[in-house]
């Protein structure tokens, strides 16, 4: 059970998610119309919430909240770009996901790679707008520059691009243990942790917040990837708004096809344990506990 919490700060990503389109532009209507397809069809806000939740941990909850709306606007928008981009043909081949049509299914492959990139250029458009309305304010602007960093880097060629490449590359291949590592805290496990570090950042964590904050981010997010693996073998379509049984299909290494659905979930229960341990200690973490109930309630 989600806590009022998690859905109050899910209304409030919901409401700013299209502050950054134009009402309307004839010449370029279709790159708007196939990027807020995607942005509004229903994603569960899972990296934005964990944002402005540790913004609130790391600030005490005494600072407004709009300070750090705009991050979670640019997360989003960057969620959304690697799901489209990860579903291509040439990618995974997906046709469905939050519960519709893949983007390139509606809008056709050239527009989906273009409302991508659209999406990923905008994050940034975004963080450096708001970043100059702080241009006389030295300690402010410092927060949103280290927060613009980290997701530079959590998604960028030495975070996410890279364990897509190394997913990609590894397909059908026999993997190491360390390779399946690399992949899972690539892809995912570096975007959940820095979308948490740029709400420490905005916030002014504490080295200690920022430490525990880490421990957290790896934990959840690892265990964020295998919980996705297993359910792709015991899920439904349904459930999940996008297909199943793609991971076989495709011949990925996951932790269900090396280690099984039994030891994978022990293994991902026993970082969802290390997470919950690390943020025990602090105030207002109850958005942080209620994702990793989520992710047990899966698989248990
Ligand atoms: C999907 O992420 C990609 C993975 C890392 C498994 P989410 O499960 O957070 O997808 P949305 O944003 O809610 O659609
Ligand atoms: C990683 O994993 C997704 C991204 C980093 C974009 P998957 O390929 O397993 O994600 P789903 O299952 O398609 O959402
Ligand atoms: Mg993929
Ligand atoms: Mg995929
Ligand atoms: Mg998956």
């Amino acid at each position: 059970m989600l806590s009022q919490e998690y859905y109050e700060l899910k209304e409030i990503v919901d409401n700013h998610i299209l502050d950054f389109m134009p009402e309307i532009d004839t010449k370029t209507n279709t790159l708007f119309e196939a990027m807020k397809y995607s942005l509004l069809a229903g994603g569960k806000r899972i990296r934005p919430i964990l944002m402005l939740t540790f913004f609130k941990i790391a600030s005490n909850n005494k600072m407004d909240i709009s300070f750090a709306i705009p991050y979670a606007e640019a997360i989003e928008y960057i969620q959304t770009y690697s799901l489209i981009h990860d579903d291509l043909p040439a990618m995974d081949n997906d046709d469905y996901r939050r519960g519709k049509l893949t983007n390139h299914k509606v809008f056709g492959e050239d527009i989906a790679i273009l409302a991508g990139d659209g999406l990923l250029s905008a994050a940034y458009e975004i963080m450096l707008k708001d970043s100059l309305l702080y241009l006389t304010d030295s300690d402010l602007l410092k927060r949103k520059v280290k927060a613009s960093f980290e997701l530079s880097k959590g998604t960028g060629v030495r975070g996410m691009i890279q364990g897509q490449v190394a997913d990609v590359e590894n397909e059908a291949k026999s993997c190491t243990a360390e390779l399946l590592e690399f992949i899972d805290a690539n892809k995912t496990g570096a975007f959940i942790k820095s979308s948490i570090l740029v709400g420490c950042y905005l916030g002014g964590a504490t080295k200690e917040l920022l430490e525990d904050a880490t421990v957290y981010g790896e934990s959840l997010g690892h265990a964020f990837q295998i919980v996705d693996d297993i359910m792709d073998v015991i899920s439904t379509k349904e459930e999940r708004g996008k297909n199943v049984g793609g991971d076989a299909t495709n011949e990925k290494n996951t932790y269900p096809s090396i280690y099984g659905i039994e030891e994978s979930k022990k293994q991902a229960l026993k970082l969802l344990e290390k997470a919950e341990n690390s943020v025990s200690k602090y105030n207002a973490n109850q958005v942080a506990l209620d994702i990793v109930a989520y992710l047990k309630e899966q698989i248990i």
